[in-house]
């Protein structure tokens, strides 16, 4: 069987994990959130405790999902993170999704999320610089679908990656230009202060 291997990826707090679970639901796919499968698999080296966040084993989690996606019975594989497209070898790859959204409105959905002080400014600066799209074009050029999810609904987003998937839309990068949007609008040091 050839599985479809796509990856949901995208700033923290963007809505990669209800995207990607409502795209599993309607595709019948085995759902992989990479947090929970670093910690279900022995593939976490700790904490760090600056940010807040687990320490990945990048370094093995490659082979692990590599067995994964081949031990799979289901058509579609989609993997959930803000690391997938470093951490999931690129011939299985597919599809890798960036998900993006309005700083000014990622502000609010990362408050919502609990973020706050210098971990909040330091995603916000990361969604403002491309960073997780940088990375999927590096590693998964000519894959990388770049979508401005800012604004729209849950529906509104899988219903635009279905068109992707079945072919009744091209999928672009450089779809979105947050500097340039903060700089013309005057606030790009209250964005890039801290
Ligand atoms: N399209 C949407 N419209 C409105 N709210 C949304 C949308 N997508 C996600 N949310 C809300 O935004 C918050 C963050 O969503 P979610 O947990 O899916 O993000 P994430 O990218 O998986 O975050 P993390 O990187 O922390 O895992 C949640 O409260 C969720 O309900
Ligand atoms: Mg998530």
């Amino acid at each position: 069987m050839n599985k479809r291997v796509i990856l949901i990826t995208g700033t923290p707090c963007v809505g990669k994990t209800t995207t990607a679970k409502a795209l599993a639901a309607i595709l019948d796919a085995e759902y992989i959130n990479l947090t929970d499968y670093a910690k279900a698999n022995g593939l976490t080296l700790g904490e760090d405790k600056e940010r807040d966040t687990l320490i990945i084993d990048e370094e093995n989690m490659p082979q692990k999902l590599s067995e994964t996606i081949n031990a799979s019975n289901k058509d579609n594989v989609i993997i959930d993170g803000h690391y997938a497209s470093a951490v999931t070898p690129t011939e299985h790859v597919a599809h890798v999704f960036v998900l993006r959204r309005n700083p000014k409105e990622l502000k609010q959905f990362m408050e919502k999320c609990g973020y706050t002080g210098s971990k909040m400014w330091e995603n916000l600066q990361a969604e403002i610089i491309d960073v997780c799209l940088g990375e999927a074009v590096e590693v998964h050029a000519g894959r990388v679908c770049e979508l401005d999810v800012t604004g729209k609904s849950v529906e509104e987003v899988v219903s635009e990656i279905l068109d992707v998937l079945e072919k009744r839309k091209t999928c672009f990068v450089g779809v979105v230009d947050w500097l340039g949007m903060l700089e013309a609008e005057g606030i790009t040091d209250q964005y890039l202060k801290e």
